[in-house]
């Protein structure tokens, strides 16, 4: 069983994707921590709700980062295999990314390596790409950098808001990072280098096409 931290600082969809996920029967990961850097995040209501133990280490009470990471390690319940974050906008340095690394997965709501940082849905519609979407990955010292893991793309529609595009994105967030903790949990993932193989992946259905016709 993958013992599973998952690290928040707002309202917490994708935690409680995780949350319904590991509770499946027959699930090989469970979420045993929820740790926030803000001491209101909906999740955190989320986590008790669920019945996982929580922590709140806020950022600001610390004088820099290092000992910011420092108190967040320390949090991090011992036997702990996996780091997710889950909507966590603090960024890590090498301090703790090295210490978790190949251990630490992130989500961003893009298709990597295109629109790292903010606003990631307005950018893609302005750019006037066809597909926006969201990336599961494996957290490096770089801003949203890392090797693969799994991604959705979603269609980009004519006259799409920035807000329309992100709950549809959203749906698939829900989907992939349970998919991709999974398949950590079932030993089916290796980095390789810059990018990640996974063991058995069956080939996805078919290219999409955008617009159709
Ligand atoms: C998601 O869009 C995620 O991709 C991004 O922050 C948002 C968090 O949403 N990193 P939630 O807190 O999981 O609802």
């Amino acid at each position: 069983m993958l013992k599973v931290a998952v690290l928040i600082s707002g309202g917490g969809t994708n935690l409680q994707s995780l949350i319904d996920a590991a509770g499946q029967p027959g699930a090989p990961f469970q979420i045993q921590q929820v740790i926030s850097n803000k001491a209101g995040a909906y999740g955190l209501e989320r986590a008790k709700e669920a019945g996982i133990e929580t922590a709140i280490v806020d950022h600001k009470q610390f004088d820099g980062r290092q000992p910011f990471e420092d108190a967040l390690m320390a949090e991090i319940l011992p036997g702990t295999n996996l780091v997710c974050l889950a909507g966590f906008m603090r960024l890590l340095t090498d301090h703790f990314v090295n210490k978790w690394l190949d251990r630490l997965i992130n989500i961003h709501p893009s298709l990597l390596p295109s629109f790292k940082g903010l606003d990631t849905h307005q950018r893609a519609i302005d750019a006037g790409v066809r597909f926006g979407g969201c990336t599961i990955h494996f957290v490096r010292p770089a801003m949203d950098d890392g090797p693969i893991i799994a991604q959705a793309a979603v269609p980009i529609l004519q006259g799409d808001t920035a807000e329309e595009l992100a709950r549809r994105v959203l749906t698939e967030e829900h989907r992939i990072y349970p998919l991709a903790v999974r398949l950590i949990a079932l030993g089916r993932v290796r980095v390789a280098g810059e990018r990640v193989e996974i063991n058995n992946a069956a080939p996805p259905a078919a290219a999409m096409i955008n617009p159709p016709g």
